[in-house]
């Protein structure tokens, strides 16, 4: 059964602690998720939550927020992560470390909770790292009867419209990790656990500059950055870096898209 490549653990690892500072958050996501969880809310019972290949936390964390102030109960919220490093970030900033989010490592495949233990299960920005037939088991094991699985990704055409698959020399090629919309479909159909299945792509836009650009790059901000020797990487850099100054007139306010798409899946 496939786990994480150590490479990948060691990549995650280094890292953790600039994670936060290097990956921009899609906030119109986050509001969208909390709406769709708010509508699981059942009488007096706390939402169950738990966040796969959480990272540090931040997208669960910014939903609980979102709840906190739309709902009377705070969920009871698990951040699951196979690498300690990246939910360590949060046991080390006691500002993060105060608010309501259980930390647990392991991996997505072998999920170590109770079957039908959540109300939800939302990965972000994580699912082409899973072995997708064993994390959809484990998923579908865990949701109770009528809970959504939230997964957002972005597939391999949406990678290749972002600013890097544009501009940065072999970024879309390189990456063949990433689920394309037929075989997330695909596995969702195997798994037969899930009953309505629905693929929402989301545009997000943002406004960033080529200076932030370049110390996100540097800063690894995507594992696919590894798939290059350093050389390469530098010399990618700079061709990079010349594109985008013949392609945006202001390179200290470009306006670039980050498509993703959002699966919401119902379980049985
Ligand atoms: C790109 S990061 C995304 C983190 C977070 N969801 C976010 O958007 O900030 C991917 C995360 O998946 C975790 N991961 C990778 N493979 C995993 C696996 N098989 N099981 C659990 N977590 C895994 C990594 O440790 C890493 O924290």
């Amino acid at each position: 059964m496939a786990s994480q490549p150590p490479s990948m653990i060691r990549h995650f690892a280094r890292v953790a602690p600039q994670y936060r500072r290097v990956r921009e958050l899609d906030v119109r996501m986050v509001y969208r998720v909390a709406e769709i969880l708010r509508d699981l809310a059942q009488g007096d019972r706390p939402l169950a939550l738990v966040d796969v290949g959480a990272g540090t936390g931040r997208y669960m964390e910014a939903v609980i927020g979102v709840l906190a102030a739309r709902m009377a109960l705070l969920p009871l919220a698990v951040a699951y992560d196979a690498t300690p490093q990246m939910l360590g970030v949060r046991a080390a900033a006691p500002s993060l470390a105060s608010r309501p989010l259980t930390g647990v490592t392991g991996l997505a495949e072998h999920l170590p909770f109770t079957a039908q233990s959540f109300d939800a299960l939302l990965t972000f920005n994580a699912v082409h790292h899973f072995d997708l037939g064993a994390f959809l088991t484990e998923a579908a094991r865990v949701l109770r009867p009528s809970g959504k699985m939230l997964l957002y990704t972005r597939t391999p055409e949406q990678n290749r419209t972002t600013i890097w698959g544009r501009f940065f020399p072999q970024f879309a090629e390189r990456e063949t990790r990433l689920y394309s919309e037929a075989t997330l479909q695909d596995a969702l159909d195997r798994c037969s656990a899930f009953g309505m299945v629905e693929f929402v792509p989301t545009l997000w836009t943002l406004r960033t500059s080529l200076s932030r650009l370049l110390e996100q790059a540097r800063g690894i901000s995507y594992s696919t950055f590894l798939f290059y020797r350093r050389r390469e990487f530098e010399a990618a850099l700079r061709t990079f870096e010349k594109r985008v100054r013949a392609h945006f007139r202001n390179t200290s306010a470009i306006i670039v898209r980050n498509d993703h798409l959002l699966v919401v899946a119902t379980r049985r």
